[in-house]
């Protein structure tokens, strides 16, 4: 079987056009603009090449983006002075502080000084805990990119057996409450699962989001499972570099019914849903229907 590859980079083209639509009404009917506010401290390369593509294609669906660079050495305290000041700006809906903070701030604690309601990222306590327990809340994007793709492939997710590797909270354990939430049976393993390649090959579904570039090969893979492939893992090959994912995209397109290259894959969906989920909290401050299909 040769798989077919989902093509992530059309599918976020679809949801920008979606938010695009719910911009222009909620400006037309409602006079509201959603505001995204970015906070990004020092100068990490690959943070400021993701957070100048989130003002980019903010602005491209016609929402307001509010860049803060802020340099290395900010202390904690002004930091979440900033934050309170967002927090308190009725023109912002949504806050993404760019990770990983420099070492001396505690991550933690500033992913909890955000409004949980502007939370776009989903990482705040309370949006983990309501995730958790089945309960409206912000989702993070990456998992919600997943979920998406998952759900316009196969209609309903009942009863599939999915395996997520990987267990960072920035995927794994929300991408595992996602699937279990459309009712997959849900493994989550990871590097000290007995026998990884028997769990895996009980899946109807395995979502990859490990970091170790192209670790899953072909034989892991059920006959016609669909494979999501979260990781972006920069290599050097044949004296050029490359960027491929966490499964060996040639050997397990053989055995899937369907997969996620990369690049082209999750990737766009990720900035896609941060922009569903902007307009979806815009929505909610201010008690306007939100967006369907734009949500979990
Ligand atoms: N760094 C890498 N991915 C992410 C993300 O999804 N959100 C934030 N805030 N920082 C990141």
């Amino acid at each position: 079987m040769t798989a077919q590859r989902i093509d992530g980079k059309a599918f976020a083209a679809t949801v920008r056009e979606k938010v695009a639509g719910h911009v222009a009404r909620l400006k037309e009917e409602n006079d509201i603009i959603p505001g995204l506010a970015v906070v990004l401290v020092g100068e990490d390369p690959a943070s400021q090449v993701y957070v100048r593509s989130k003002g980019k294609q903010t602005t491209e669906v016609g929402m307001n983006s509010y860049e803060h660079k802020l340099d290395v050495e900010t202390s904690e305290a002004d930091l979440l002075a900033l934050i309170d000041q967002l927090n308190n700006d009725a023109k912002v809906h949504g806050i993404l502080v760019q990770l990983p903070l420099p070492k001396h701030l505690n991550e933690n604690l500033v992913i909890n000084a955000i409004d949980p309601a502007k939370d776009v990222d989903g990482f705040h306590i309370s949006n983990v805990g309501l995730l958790g327990t089945g309960q409206k809340s912000m989702v993070p994007c990456t998992p919600l990119g997943c979920l998406m793709m998952l759900r316009d492939h196969h209609g309903s997710l009942s009863g599939m057996e999915a395996v997520v590797i990987g267990r960072s909270n920035i995927v794994g354990k929300p991408m595992a409450q996602l699937l279990l939430g459309d009712s997959c049976t849900v493994t989550i393993a990871h590097s000290r699962t007995k026998d990884l390649p028997e769990v895996v090959r009980r899946a109807d579904i395995v979502v990859a989001a490990v970091g170790r570039p192209e670790m899953v090969p072909g034989d892991w893979i059920k006959q016609g499972a669909t494979v999501i492939d979260v990781g972006i893992n920069r290599i050097e090959r044949d004296g050029k570099t490359k960027l491929v994912g966490d499964v060996d995209f040639a050997s397990c397109s053989e055995s899937a019914g369907a997969i996620t290259p990369v690049p082209g894959g999750v990737g766009p969906m990720t900035i896609a849903c941060l922009l569903a989920n902007t307009v979806t909290a815009c929505c909610r401050a201010n008690d306007v229907a939100e967006p369907e299909g734009l949500t979990a």
